[in-house]
């Protein structure tokens, strides 16, 4: 899908709470680029490897699009729109290439604290406010639990309150954002973190040598953190 080129492009999130660990772990692992923080494209110095700073949600599809050759992402990013494109017939073309150690957080279902809490079949009938409908309806098939999924691209903790769901499937971090909103989990649906995202084929041309050196750099990275 992607054309020849003797760069490789790798995407991060331009502002969230991937940024700076993704840019650090891309630092130490000997990439720099010549600096300038509003800049959404860092051309690379020490390799040629350049940066793309975009929004989390637009990473697999740049790669899919081969705009970009990898990426830094969270798995629950990944995974639901692996799965959008599987329901929808489309190819493998994006895939985890490593976990990375960073950004650790859980898919969680969250329900009102005045819920007692029995279980999914607790769901049938009922509105789940999420931003990952895919995972949330490959987990309710899985559970035999018919609900509605309420898709919402950000705030869906205030769902419940604004009355336009009565439970919600979103991720949980800290924890904070959920007791703020008067929510308790209950369930976790996908244990998440930060990934290396790169295509499903290997690359065809000069990319490969570049895209090995910088797996063997950051794995030698990933190990000595542990
Ligand atoms: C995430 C997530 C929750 C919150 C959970 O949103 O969607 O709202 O963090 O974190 P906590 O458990 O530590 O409170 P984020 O702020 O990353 O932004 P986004 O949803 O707009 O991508
Ligand atoms: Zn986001
Ligand atoms: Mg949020």
């Amino acid at each position: 899908n992607s054309a020849v080129r003797d760069r490789l492009r790798i995407a991060i999130q331009k502002s969230g709470r991937l940024s700076e660990p993704a840019r650090a772990l891309l630092a130490s692992s000997g990439l720099s680029w010549r600096e300038s923080r509003d800049k959404l494209f860092c051309y690379g110095e020490s390799l040629p490897v350049d940066l793309l700073l975009v929004r989390d949600d637009d990473i697999p599809g740049l790669i899919a699009d081969g705009v970009c050759d990898l990426g830094i992402v969270g798995r629950n990013v990944l995974v639901e729109q692996a799965g959008e494109r599987a329901e929808a017939g489309k190819p493998e073309v994006f895939r985890e290439w490593r976990s990375l150690g960073f950004g650790a957080c859980k898919l969680s279902l969250a329900v009102p604290d005045d819920w007692t809490w029995e279980g999914p079949s607790q769901l049938a009938g009922k509105r789940i406010a999420t931003t990952y409908p895919n995972l949330l309806r490959g987990w309710l098939r899985e559970q035999g639990v018919q609900a509605e999924a309420v898709v919402l691209n950000g705030s869906v903790e205030i769902a419940p309150r604004l009355g336009q769901a009565d439970v919600i499937c979103d991720l949980v971090s800290s924890g904070a954002t959920l007791a703020a909103n008067q929510l308790k989990p209950v369930l976790d649906i996908l244990q998440s973190e930060a990934v290396l995202a790169g295509p499903a084929q290997p690359f065809g041309d000069v990319r490969a040598e570049l895209a090995d050196l910088l797996l063997r750099r950051m794995d030698g990275v990933l190990r000595i953190r542990d």
